[in-house]
């Protein structure tokens, strides 16, 4: 089967295509032929093996799984003899967000994390459903939020925003949205409330809304700028650490000052959140936000646009 590989951590540079030995599947695991998947930012972490912290999941000194990838969309090639949910040929997805070695054409999976397509949807639409949307769906139920309260979310453009700003809605919340100029009209189109172009404005200085929970969707802001913004007992949460690491300890501070305070949120479940998001896709509440489609032979360039931080939605990687 043709999969990407890499011995080691670094840049795009230190991957290849190679031809391997399709897996052969455990006795409680599917085989399954990977039609989709994407190149996105948790992928871009496990192959640089930054921050650090990754490397405690994804191995230490090298990657403990010499082929990449986190997401799948794909169609059960074989299973395994305890295997009794699924059959050969059902249409199925997945994530985990240590890997999962689906940057190739065959992949095997325990069948309990294993999700199925919902109907007349395709690889492609279900796969750029999955990573983005399991950090957002975390991350919103650290807070507890009801119809009417309202949320901003910055970056509501990329996998987390776009993904955010659907579940909020979705939720009956009032969102703010914030993206650059060429993404105003699909903010719109999810159903933003209101719309900042952070080309042209910061949201910090000019917005006199109160809200319950501010989601820093593209790391780019920080608790400090976004702090007035808030209710009393709102709630601030960033998808990345932040100047000098301070989401890791800000949230210990402000627990104790008992007031605003910092959420650090570590996602789990990849398989609650799928199912999740299945059944707002099912509802006709989320819908895929997708940027481009690469092949495996633009590996390369398809990991140096996502780390270039301006991907839209998300980037497909077709087998
Ligand atoms: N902790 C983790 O394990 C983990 C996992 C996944 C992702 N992340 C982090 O989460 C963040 C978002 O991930 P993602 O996949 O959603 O990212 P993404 O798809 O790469 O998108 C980030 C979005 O941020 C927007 N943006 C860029 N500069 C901005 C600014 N100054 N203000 C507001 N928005 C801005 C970009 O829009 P434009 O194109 O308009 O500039 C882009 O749409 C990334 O920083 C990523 O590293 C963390």
């Amino acid at each position: 089967m043709k999969a990407i590989t890499r011995t080691q951590y670094g840049n795009a540079d230190v991957l290849q295509i190679k031809d391997l030995a399709q897996p052969i599947p455990k006795d409680n695991e599917a085989l399954v032929r990977v039609h989709s998947t994407t190149v996105n930012r948790t992928d871009c972490g496990i192959l640089t093996g930054k921050p650090f912290l990754i490397r405690f999941f994804t191995g230490l000194r090298k990657p403990s799984s010499p082929i990449p990838g986190t997401d799948f969309a794909g169609e059960i090639a074989a299973i395994g003899k305890a295997v009794k949910d699924f059959k050969v040929g059902d249409k199925v997805w997945g994530l985990n967000d240590e890997g999962l070695g689906s940057h190739a054409e065959y992949m095997t999976i325990k069948a309990d994390k294993i999700v199925s397509i919902p109907d007349n949807f395709s690889y492609d639409e279900v796969v750029a459903c999955a990573e983005g949307a399991h950090y957002a769906y975390n991350f919103i139920n650290k807070v507890t939020l009801n119809s009417g309260d309202k949320v901003l979310v910055n970056g509501a453009t990329g996998a987390i925003g776009s993904a955010a700003l659907q579940i909020l809605k979705s939720m009956g919340v009032y969102v703010t949205a914030v993206g650059n100029t060429k993404n105003m009209e699909l903010i719109k189109s999810l159903g933003a409330d209101k719309v900042y172009n952070y080309e042209k404005e910061d949201f910090t200085e000019i917005d006199n809304e109160k809200y319950h929970f501010v989601f820093d969707a593209a790391g780019k802001s920080s608790f400090g700028k976004c702090k007035k913004l808030l209710l009393a007992k709102g709630a601030y949460i960033s998808s990345e650490l932040g100047p000098n690491n301070e989401n890791l300890y800000l949230p210990l501070i402000t627990r104790l000052k008992g007031n605003k305070r910092v959420i650090f949120p570590i996602p789990t479940n990849c398989k609650r959140s799928l199912l999740y998001i299945k059944n707002l896709i099912e509802k006709g509440q989320f819908r895929a936000v997708i940027d481009r489609h690469y092949t495996p032979e633009q590996i390369k360039e398809a990991y140096e646009y996502v780390q270039s931080g301006q991907k839209t939605g998300n980037v497909i990687l077709n087998f």
